[in-house]
């Protein structure tokens, strides 16, 4: 559900507070957190582990939206965090996050990267491939350390989801693959190593998934491999991560499970496969991104040019777009919106969004049902809170738009909006 509210003026509330206010305040684009919306999508998750009693840690995939103040709010929800990159653990490091909740991930790990993540002393790296292997068991040597680590395996799972968003499959740059014996050559150079502490297996089958189906088949094939490890090297893990990819609704037609619902069928698929190939229960781990963070953000915008093409298509424009929210361009992905001054009035025709770059492309929205729309009037984009900010852009050199935290009815500015000094800032004279 949407944080859809209603005040005495007739203006969309976001967390008790007036969305036009809110413009008003701090300026469009605007990204608006409902802090509280994130607590809870947090919670649901830890306490469904609870409630079933099974050992689980929880991680935040900070790539979905990672600032200072949410990964904050991430570490007083006593989240563990996935980072994928210098950039991501450095922001973890500012926010003062505990390093051995640090998760790191990557497809192509630097030496500086795996460096920085043991200098800091982070709780687990998530092992893509042989170059990870060969750099980390060098960088352990120069710094005299150890580290628990994760295999990333690729089960071979293909979801309906977006193939650009789709990991899980044979064909996919990230892991070693299961069926062409990757992973046993990578489990051969990792059970006894003196350095490398190998605690389990990860897979992430896929983002924005609506069935438990995936995950339960993903376990089947992670325990029909570690059967054989037992055999053959007597592997036993401590952790299955079974990533991310929980979907979220943007729009009617989507129809995602409860949290608990999605957790409780891969403890199942674990506890089953578990008894009936005699492996003890494993720490279950995930990673969700979109659906701690993506339906507690909104995007306000102020509606700018208007251009009717009369029996073919209104164009509305709005002071953001794609450089602010790629999604739509990149994915067709589809979101809800209203007119956040006049959220309650009649609808009377249906127009488009069209973002400001300079790209026909950019289109936020096509065929939003809205009341009598005109230049000035602010639109609220619904369900934003994950990889819009996170993707932006400085196409056109935009700024990147500020980024507002609400809880308790305060709003408190956590990202300050870019200025055009920011977006020079960089750039060095030529004469
Ligand atoms: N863990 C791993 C290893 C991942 O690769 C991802 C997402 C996650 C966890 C978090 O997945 P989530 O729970 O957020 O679905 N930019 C795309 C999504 C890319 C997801 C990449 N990996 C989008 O805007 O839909």
């Amino acid at each position: 559900h949407h944080p859809f509210q209603t005040n005495e003026n007739g203006h969309l509330e976001i967390g008790g507070v007036d969305t036009i206010t809110l413009a008003e305040k701090y300026g469009t684009p605007l990204y608006v957190y409902d802090v509280s919306m994130i607590r809870e999508n947090a919670r649901s998750f830890v306490n469904t582990f609870k409630e079933l009693n099974v050992k689980a840690k929880v991680a935040y995939a900070s790539k979905a939206f990672s600032s200072i103040a949410m990964l904050q709010v991430a570490k007083q929800e006593g989240l563990c965090l996935d980072v994928i990159s210098e950039g991501e653990l450095y922001t973890a490091l500012q926010a003062g996050y505990p390093t051995e909740r640090i998760h790191m991930h990557g497809n192509n790990k630097s030496a500086e990267e795996i460096a920085m993540a043991i200098e800091h002393d982070i709780g687990c790296i998530v092992i893509d491939n042989f170059h990870d292997i060969k750099l980390l068991d060098e960088q352990l040597n120069a710094q005299n350390k150890t580290m628990d680590v994760l295999m990333r395996v690729t089960p071979g799972v293909e979801l309906k989801t977006h193939e650009y968003i789709m990991t899980g499959n044979e064909d996919s740059k990230f892991g070693f693959n299961l069926q062409n014996g990757q992973a046993v050559q990578a489990i051969k150079q990792l059970y006894n190593h003196k350095t490398i502490r190998l605690k389990g297996l990860h897979c992430h089958i896929g983002s924005q998934i609506f069935e438990t189906e995936g995950f339960q088949v993903a376990v089947d094939i992670l325990f029909n491999e570690l059967a054989k490890w037992k055999a053959e090297y007597d592997y036993v893990p401590e952790v299955l991560n079974l990533g991310g990819g929980f979907g979220i609704r943007y729009t009617k037609a989507d129809q995602p499970l409860g949290h608990h619902e999605y957790v409780e069928a891969t403890v199942q698929a674990v506890q089953k496969n578990s008894e009936e190939l005699d492996i003890p229960m494993p720490e279950i781990w995930i990673e969700p991104g979109r659906s701690i963070v993506g339906n507690a953000g909104i995007t306000l915008y102020t509606i700018g040019a208007m251009k009717d093409i009369p029996g073919v298509r209104e164009y509305v424009s709005v002071d953001g777009g794609m450089t602010d929210n790629i999604r739509p361009a990149l994915y067709q992905a589809k979101y809800e919106a209203v007119i956040a001054n006049k959220p309650l009035e009649k609808i009377t025709r249906e127009v488009s969004i069209a973002g400001k770059a300079c790209e026909s492309g950019d289109m936020l929205i096509w065929d939003l049902p809205v009341p009598d729309v005109e230049p000035g009037d602010i639109l609220a984009v619904f369900s934003t809170g994950a990889y819009s900010y996170s993707m932006a852009s400085h196409y056109n050199r935009f700024p990147n738009a500020a980024v507002v935290f609400i809880e308790d009815g305060i709003d408190k500015l956590v990202v300050k909006r870019e200025t055009y000094e920011d977006v020079v800032k960089n750039d060095l004279s030529y004469e």
